[in-house]
């Protein structure tokens, strides 16, 4: 423990959003910002973690003492954690990761037609749970960001991802994306507690003292 609880440990980190071509200038993406990811590498970085952030595209800066590795799809990302999985302890999953990515990207830019046009998506891979079931000596903290009954559906995603802690926050127009701050409910084995209204980068530091002490408690220090 003490100042540096994080000291020697390796953090991996997912931020940001992720960007799914459609043609050479378009593609599909969400309204996620980055910053709790960012802040969660920061936080760990100050914790005196070894920090690793892959992330997709955002405008913030790459936090000090924190390695940013830069992706667009989630497939780049994908690959990208699993490039830096064996040398982690922790997995954070903050980023907004694409669900489904269009079936083809088309070469040359798709030209209109007077008529309606389709786009097939074909699901894209579970970054996190690829992490829990391949990896399961790595600490995994995700994220759910849901509009409604978001307890429930925290608790539900733990499980069901097979995750070693979640942080479930509620989104919509006014929540969450894009805003400094955010509340909290957080659930691990010992069960769960909120945390309260606070800057992302409070928030942060919260979490990552908390994984520090699961972690000091799982090698008995
Ligand atoms: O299932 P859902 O997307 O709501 O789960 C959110 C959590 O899973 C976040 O921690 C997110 O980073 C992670 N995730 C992932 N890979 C995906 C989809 C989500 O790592 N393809």
């Amino acid at each position: 423990a003490g100042a540096r609880p994080l000291a020697g440990q390796h953090v991996l980190v997912s931020a940001g959003p992720t960007r799914e071509a459609l043609d050479p200038v378009r593609y599909l993406t969400n309204h996620s910002s980055g910053r709790m990811g960012y802040a969660l590498a920061a936080a760990a970085a100050h914790a005196g973690a070894h920090v690793c952030l892959v992330s997709g595209p955002t405008t913030l800066a790459v936090p000090a003492g924190v390695r940013r590795v830069d992706v667009q799809s989630a497939a780049d990302m994908h690959a990208a954690v699993m490039a830096e999985i064996e040398a982690a302890d922790v997995f954070i999953g903050a980023a907004a990761v694409a669900d489904y990515r269009p079936a083809d990207i088309a070469t040359d830019k798709i030209k209109k037609s007077d008529g309606d046009a389709e786009i097939r998506l074909v699901r894209t891979r579970d970054i996190i749970a690829d992490v829990a079931r391949d990896y399961p000596r790595v600490f995994t903290l995700g994220f759910a960001a849901e509009t409604t009954d978001m307890e429930a559906a925290a608790r539900d995603k733990r499980a069901r991802k097979g995750l070693t802690m979640i942080a479930g926050n509620v989104v919509g127009p006014n929540d969450a994306f894009g805003r400094d701050d955010n509340a909290l409910f957080v659930v691990d084995a010992a069960g769960a507690q909120y945390y309260e209204r606070d800057t992302k980068a409070a928030l942060a530091e919260r979490l990552i003292a908390q994984i520090a002490e699961r972690l000091a408690d799982k090698t008995g220090q």
